[in-house]
């Protein structure tokens, strides 16, 4: 039985599977339609979400499956102190395969050694967010061809944006990949994830403004400054606003340079950019469902 906790948990050749099915699912839905009869899929999250636990439960809609589960620790029995290991063996008895979103990092790994169905990590506090990570190879495999060779800005809340931490150890798998992180000093990428970078000898580079960088990135990946992190207020009302990626900023990227964001928006990409065909946010929220079904077979070992 395989769990997924980290984008590294899958091999790039399982990964390529992985994309291959999603593309195929994208074509025939119908042939998938049937897939999950009779399974049930749990989503266990214990922290606000919109994209992540619809996206899952459409997942395996789409499936011919069905869904259970609690959108917040308040209606659970965390909220009685049931710990994450018990919930995950009384889920166990109801579902074939369980998505769990947790503020502490490492919850859903917890779960996972104690559970007789698969557990997809679903966001771990500051962590990991994996599946968001195969939405956004997906969407940059499927939109620009290839998952190699570019240069790739990543901006905002690069210290705790979860979705960030998981997309660099995803790419930094693959060959010419260049880094360009943007962030405030405050905001900077965690010391271990710069350590290895190094380690591995990858390039990157990091500065504070997006303007001087913007001309150069195939990929321009914006992520919102994440209050519920901060230990205090005035910090995040003092950052909340560092970037705002607008029209004139559009302006000076590549003709073809795509921007993504893992959403949800605050105020970093003004919506007058939502007309550029080069900004494919939401068309991301639509290959976020394909890797999820994809996923779930795979997992169930349906594929
Ligand atoms: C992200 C998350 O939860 O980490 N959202 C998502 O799942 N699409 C990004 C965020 O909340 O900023």
């Amino acid at each position: 039985m395989r769990h997924l906790m980290n984008p590294m948990d899958f091999s790039v050749e399982e990964l390529d599977r992985l994309f291959d099915l999603a593309a195929d699912i994208e074509k025939n839905p119908e042939k998938y339609a049937h897939k999950c009869t009779g399974k049930k899929l749990a989503t266990c999250f214990y922290e606000p979400s919109t994209r992540t636990r619809l996206s899952f439960e459409t997942a395996m809609l789409n499936l011919g499956g069905s869904v259970i589960g609690f959108s917040d620790a308040g209606s659970s029995s965390a909220s009685k102190g049931e710990s994450v290991s018990d919930t995950i063996r009384v889920i166990s008895c109801f579902a074939d395969i369980c998505a769990m979103r947790h503020p502490k990092e490492g919850a859903p790994m917890v779960a996972a050694s104690h559970s007789t169905i698969p557990v997809i990590n679903a966001g771990d506090g500051g962590h990991q967010h994996p599946t968001q990570t195969l939405t956004d190879l997906l969407t940059i495999r499927s939109l620009k061809g290839r998952l190699d060779n570019f240069t790739i800005g990543i901006c905002g809340d690069l210290k705790f944006g979860r979705t960030v931490h998981s997309l660099v150890n995803a790419l930094s798998r693959y060959s010419g990949i260049r880094f360009v992180f943007i962030s405030p000093e405050e905001l900077r990428i965690p010391g271990y994830l710069r350590e290895k970078l190094w380690d591995n000898a990858l390039t990157f580079e990091e500065v504070i403004r997006l303007e001087d960088v913007m001309g150069k990135l195939d990929l321009l990946y914006m992520t919102r400054v994440q209050r519920e992190r901060f230990f205090n207020e005035e910090d995040y009302v003092r950052l909340k606003d560092f970037y705002i990626l607008n029209k004139d900023k559009m302006a000076l990227a590549k003709p073809d340079c795509l921007i993504l964001h893992p959403l949800p928006r605050v105020n970093e990409i003004s919506v007058e950019v939502d007309k550029d065909p080069r900004a494919v946010y939401f068309k991301q929220v639509q290959y976020g469902v394909y890797v999820r079904m994809a996923l779930i077979l795979t997992l169930l070992d349906l594929a």
